[in-house]
């Protein structure tokens, strides 16, 4: 319906704010893509601009997906959408502003890797399993200091955890999108893991380090 439809496009249009570049720009007058990784991402807010500023780019980055998800709430108390659809349309916008963090139109549709938005997507889908990959983030970032790394497993684990059915049993929609959505943050890191296997990629600096 014409209403999905119009749902579709708002998901893009959410996912394409280019947050991190949007807030550079304004605050301290620079692209965060010409600098640190290059990315226009939470991770790279943080290298460039520091805690304050990573911290509020990654909020709302993740609020982008959770939002463009809930999109489908919405159609479903408006009576557009059944029961049964909700879960699908869900996945659906939440994938629709991923592709719009990656493919921003308001950024020259250059964005970022896709991993908050993402994050805020599963949030909305599954709160539970979505607190999961955020332990499984941090456990790797605390031993590895990798981000890049903790995404990738951290997203990893969400079908792992969908296909031993750790919550409980669960649709084969889920298990299927989480191995989807792997593969996507697996291309979109191809070259930190390029990075990660030369043994360059650059890891969060302790305390006031810088290690790259
Ligand atoms: O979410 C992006 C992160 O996993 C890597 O970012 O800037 O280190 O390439 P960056």
């Amino acid at each position: 319906t014409v209403s999905v439809l119009i749902a579709g496009i708002l998901a893009y249009l959410l996912g394409s704010i280019p947050t991190s570049v949007w807030y550079g720009q304004a605050f301290f007058g620079i692209d965060v893509r010409n600098h640190g990784s290059g990315n226009a991402g939470a991770t790279n807010t943080f290298r460039v601009l520091g805690k304050r500023a990573g911290t509020i780019v990654l909020l709302i980055d993740v609020l982008k997906g959770w939002i463009a998800a809930n999109l489908a709430l919405i159609l479903f108390y408006l009576g557009e959408i059944s029961m049964d659809e909700r879960v699908p349309m869900k996945l659906a916008f939440g994938i629709i502003a991923v592709i719009g963090h990656l493919f921003p139109v308001f950024a020259n549709f250059k964005g970022g890797k896709g991993v908050a938005t993402l994050l805020g997507m599963v949030l909305s889908i599954h709160p539970e399993a979505a607190g999961a990959c955020i332990a499984v983030f941090v456990l790797v970032m605390i031993s590895s200091r990798y981000v890049s790394l903790s995404s990738i497993l951290a997203t990893l684990s969400f079908p792992l955890m969908m296909v031993f059915g750790l919550f409980g049993p669960e649709s084969n929609l889920l298990i299927i999108f989480g191995f989807v959505l792997f593969a996507l943050i697996v291309y979109t890191h191809h070259k930190n893991i390029g990075r990660l296997l030369r043994g360059e990629e650059s890891r969060v600096p302790i305390g006031r380090r810088r290690s790259r």
